[in-house]
């Protein structure tokens, strides 16, 4: 079957110490171009919507479309909504035929964050769909949330086995100094904190703000248990970019087919990099 949830994919990468890539993809191109790296390479992926995405398309619409691609795939694929901070949306998406989500409760307090989150995990296990829960701030721009620099703070260990023990989720996003977006200054890393983390973590754990971090990072981080690792904005730059290259290029194309063609491409690139880095071909 190549329409999956999380789990067995999350729960083999832990297992053997790879990561899975989950790609913010944002229409029907990037959502295929992104397939078609994963067949080529034999590798599970995740595709991941983001809550604005879901809502420009609409649900049915967006699920219309994408659900074709992943059943035909070749290679087992997840569809996941990332931060969704809204608990109906969110379990609407679910009833959509979402295979995972991602309830984002982690500007709220704990209390409310555990009470939000065992909700949605009640509302998804009897329909087989998995759940990401967040602890801490991720700083930068994801979708409409807005995370400041100063705002800043990472999980808190003990924040973590309460959370954990108390929602029973299946994929853990702790906070450690990654960022959403372009990374402005210098990236710094708790790699203790996420290793510390890890170690009593019951679930896989989730790397966010994957753009623009070195391959150092990545390895590292890996290697102490990221399992699942996000990925939006180079795709994002790789879209825009190459459309906008494809026009320099040739400025009096109009043939729009071709135009998608080259840009795909593109896309694909950015994914196969990263699944071939992530599950360690490289
Ligand atoms: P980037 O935009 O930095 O790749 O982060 C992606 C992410 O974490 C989506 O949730």
């Amino acid at each position: 079957m190549s329409y999956v949830n999380m789990e067995a994919i999350l729960e083999n990468a832990r297992k053997n110490h790879y990561a899975i890539g989950a790609f913010n993809i944002v229409n029907y191109l990037t959502a295929k171009a992104a397939v078609e790296a994963a067949e080529e390479l034999g590798q599970s992926i995740i595709l991941q919507t983001s809550v604005k995405t879901v809502k420009a398309f609409g649900i049915n619409e967006m699920m219309g479309f994408l659900k074709p691609i992943v059943d035909q795939a070749k290679v087992n694929v997840a569809l996941h909504l990332d931060h969704s901070t809204d608990v109906a949306f969110t379990k609407a998406c679910i009833d959509g035929g979402w295979s995972s989500v991602m309830y984002d409760g982690s500007q709220l307090p704990l209390e409310d964050n555990i009470r939000n989150t065992k909700e949605i995990v009640a509302y998804a296990k009897p329909k087989n769909v998995t759940v990401e829960g967040e602890l801490g701030a991720i700083v930068g721009v994801e979708d409409d949330i807005f995370v400041k620099e100063g705002d800043k703070a990472h999980a808190k260990p003990e924040d973590c086995r309460v959370y954990l023990e108390k929602t029973g989720i299946d994929a853990f996003a702790p906070a450690i100094g990654t960022a959403h977006g372009v990374y402005k200054g210098e990236i710094i890393i708790d790699y203790d904190l996420f290793d510390e983390i890890n170690q009593f973590s019951s679930c896989p754990l989730v790397l966010h703000g994957g753009t623009g971090l070195s391959d150092a990072m990545f390895h590292q981080l890996i290697a102490l248990g990221a399992s699942k690792v996000n990925i939006s904005t180079a795709i994002k730059i790789a879209y825009c970019q190459g459309m906008a290259i494809f026009t320099q290029m040739h400025p009096d194309q109009n043939d729009p087919l071709k135009l998608d063609a080259f840009t795909k491409e593109e896309v694909k690139k950015v994914v196969t990099n990263h699944i071939r880095f992530f599950s360690l071909m490289d």
